[in-house]
């Protein structure tokens, strides 16, 4: 079912009508308490290998949203499917988590005490990779995100773009089929949100679902579609607005990011 596509196709070349989507979510209420409903009858279907960003105003429901995909919470009424799999249905939660999403959260969450490479590691652990394996994965990664000369510092001693970049490597420790980017580029200059933004553009070609967050609709113009989102309802904006307008007929865009 997470079988992926080989890099050399176009993201929608190889798929079969019958391929359940990466991310579907069905008449989805997620109510709080103290009465706040943070999504009202939200449907939303993301198929594989599709690059969607998300935008709405601050408290509209977008980490919430998030949160649900990647079963760190539970919607109050409807339906969450993940690569075809009902998450009210999943016993193992929590290796569901760790395999099949990858969660590069708002604020990036690293362990400020360890190396950046051992922020890398912690996701492999409890997986089939031994501590040789973890660490030549996670170096693999970091210099898939250009940080491979900082592995041996500390969270604090990276820039703000750098610490994103290794929470990125982070989630895709364990090669997850679904990407989930909350507000992944927030605060950083632009050539450092181009870079990320260039570095998701790769992941999707080959072959990796991405849902990105952002209140940036330049950004958003690099994902094949734009879903916004206002007071807990998914809004659909007019055609042509803030995304690639033909998705798929091309290679996704690579924006400044450096060769090799
Ligand atoms: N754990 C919680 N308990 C109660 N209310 C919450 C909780 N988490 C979020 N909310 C509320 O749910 C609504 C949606 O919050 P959410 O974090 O999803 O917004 P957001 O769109 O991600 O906003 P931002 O752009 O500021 O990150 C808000 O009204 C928020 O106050
Ligand atoms: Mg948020």
């Amino acid at each position: 079912m997470s079988e992926r596509h080989p890099s050399t196709l176009a993201p929608d070349a190889a798929r079969s009508p019958a391929e359940p989507p990466a991310i579907e979510l069905i008449d989805v209420v997620k109510e709080y308490g103290g009465g706040v409903r943070a999504l009202d009858h939200v449907s939303l279907v993301v198929k594989k290998g599709e690059f969607v960003a998300l935008s709405g105003p601050s408290g509209c429901g977008k980490s919430t949203l998030l949160h649900l995909i990647a079963a760190l919470d539970r919607p109050t009424e409807g339906i969450v499917r993940v690569n075809g799999r009902n998450l009210a249905h999943i016993h193992d939660l929590s290796g569901f988590r760790r395999l099949e999403v990858g969660l590069v959260f708002q604020l990036h969450n690293l362990l400020p005490r360890i190396s950046v490479v051992a922020n890398v590691e912690i996701a492999m652990y409890g997986t089939h990779r031994n501590s040789d394996a973890r660490r030549e994965r996670a170096m693999e990664l970091l210099e898939e995100v250009d940080l491979a000369g900082r592995a041996d510092r500390l969270p604090t001693q990276l820039s703000g773009g750098e610490r994103q970049r290794v929470a990125i490597a982070r989630s895709l420790a364990n090669d997850p089929a679904v990407l989930l980017a909350d507000e992944p580029t927030g605060n950083l200059d632009a050539e450092s949100a181009h870079r990320i933004m260039a570095l998701f553009a790769r992941l999707q070609h080959r072959g990796m679902t991405v849902l990105l967050v952002t209140h940036d609709l330049g950004l958003a113009s690099m994902a094949d579609r734009l879903e916004r989102i206002e007071a807990g309802r998914i809004v659909t904006p007019r055609h042509g607005e803030g995304a690639r307008s033909s998705p798929g007929d091309g290679p996704a865009p690579m924006a400044e990011e450096r060769a090799g």
